[in-house]
């Protein structure tokens, strides 16, 4: 099936790459040169595990291109929309910019019969209104958002957990669904759920499970600040909450919170979506699920001043990790970076590592010292602290040889993910997140 793909940032650039890769025929389009010329020369403009080889196959194949010229999309039976969403720079609402000006552009383009699907994530309404623009066209308007994870987004895309579309109601929409079947026939073969809703209830749901997410994440460290003041292990409490199959385990990781480009900026968007919709007070505990993860990295700064008596002021702080989180090179909304900004500010002197994010950290905090190789970065510091939870540091990191590079052995673990009982043992001074000092 022919296929086009507007915006191809993370999510468009896998959506392309992936449905090339289960036999489509693709062309990706956006308004940013360089980023079409660097796909269509085969080069994934981020690290994303799996997108290269597909991105390669895709191009060497003749299944996939990549255009800045919107007149290309014409033809394609599905029009994807995967624009970016971001925060308004003066609120919490989503900027609708991109998204709007995506479709403007795609509707000159468009044949009676055509889907345009909606991937983005957007305040509950925006389809409808979408619908309206796209309707002389004799285009058909659905809603199917997007649920894949940064650093697993081409196994997400290709192999989901489910499938969700808003339709309009009457043959259009049963004709669009037949449609979106096809597309998806790889995952629909393997009996993925294929939820056919109206238009609100999906942008909801998109909404609503990075909302669920974002609440979970904050419950557990919310449980790790009374931990905090009982001397409770925070993990130890959510293995045992866990093992509840109506709680599971999965995203109970008490440690410095979420960022990314989702879902800070998602449940901020929500809460001003539900205020415009006059129900605030719906959504009022989101407030307090953003307030408890900003105040998880001010705690994991203020572990490294106590741990070294009080302050950190012209001490040598080794920050391991600068991604959002492992697997990545996004920085977007980063807690590992907001940790390590907040140390220089106190006056250390902070030394940045991380396998693939260090060339995007430093454009953007450039007063920071970044080192590529993890035992360099080590080198000489007076405390460590752990803030993405990369293999490189969570299980390749042998304390004992980390002993032998650092001037003093005190560790703040700010994932909760390395083993304290063999850090003690080579001699390390171990602070947790929400866990007692000699747990
Ligand atoms: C999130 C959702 O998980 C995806 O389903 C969704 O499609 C995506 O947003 C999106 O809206 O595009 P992502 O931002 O890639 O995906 O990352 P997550 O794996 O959800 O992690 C988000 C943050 O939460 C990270 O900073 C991570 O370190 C943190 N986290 C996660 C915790 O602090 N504790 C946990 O137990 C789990």
């Amino acid at each position: 099936m022919r296929l086009s793909v507007i915006g191809c940032g993370y999510l468009g650039a896998v959506h392309a790459a992936a449905m090339a890769s289960i036999g489509h025929d693709v062309v990706g389009i956006d308004v940013d040169a360089r980023k079409i010329e660097s796909l269509q020369a085969g080069r994934a403009p981020f690290f994303e595990p799996g997108l290269q080889e597909i991105l390669e196959d895709g191009i060497a194949s003749g299944r996939l291109r990549f255009s800045t010229d919107f007149a290309d999309a014409a033809g394609a039976a599905v029009h994807f929309v995967g624009v970016g969403t971001p925060q308004q720079k003066d609120g919490y609402a989503a900027d609708l910019t991109y998204v709007n000006a995506a479709v403007d552009a795609l509707i000159p383009h468009l044949n009676a019969g055509d889907i345009v699907a909606g991937k983005s994530t957007v305040p509950v309404g925006t389809a409808a209104a979408l619908a309206e623009k796209v309707a002389p066209t004799g285009a058909t308007l659905v809603w199917n958002p997007e649920f894949l994870r940064e650093g697993f987004a081409v196994q997400d895309t290709i192999d989901p957990d489910r499938l969700v579309a808003g339709v309009p109601t009457g043959p259009a929409g049963e004709q669009a669904t037949g449609i979106l079947r096809e597309v998806y026939h790889t995952a629909i073969a393997k009996d993925t759920p294929f939820i056919v809703t109206d238009y609100a209830t999906a942008e909801l749901v998109k909404v609503a499970a990075n909302a669920f997410l974002a609440t979970k994440i904050s419950f557990i460290n919310a449980m790790a600040e009374i931990a905090e003041s009982t001397g409770a292990d925070v993990t130890q409490l959510a293995d045992a909450i866990g093992h509840d199959a109506r709680i599971g385990r999965r995203f109970l990781g008490a440690g410095i919170g979420f960022g990314g480009g989702c879902l800070p900026k998602d449940i901020r968007a929500f809460s001003a979506r539900a205020e415009e919709l006059g129900r605030g007070e719906s959504v009022a505990f989101l407030r307090q699920v953003d307030e408890i993860n900003l105040r998880r990295r001010e705690r994991a700064a203020q572990l490294v001043v106590d741990a070294l008596d009080g302050s950190v002021h012209g001490k040598n702080v080794t920050v391991l990790g600068a991604a959002f989180k492992p697997h990545s090179d996004d920085i977007r909304d980063s807690p590992a970076l907001d940790v390590a900004v907040r140390l220089h500010g106190l006056g250390a002197n902070v030394t940045v590592t991380d396998p693939e994010a260090i060339d995007n950290a430093r454009r953007v905090h450039p007063q920071l010292t970044y080192v590529h190789d993890r035992d360099e970065a080590l080198a000489g510091a007076d405390a460590v602290i752990v803030v993405t939870e990369w293999d490189h540091y969570r299980r390749e990191l042998d304390p004992a040889h980390a002993a032998t590079l650092v001037n003093g052995t005190i560790v703040v673990d700010g994932r909760n993910c390395l083993d304290p009982a063999a850090w003690r043992a080579a001699g390390w001074t171990y602070h947790g997140m929400g866990r007692p000092r000699l747990s």
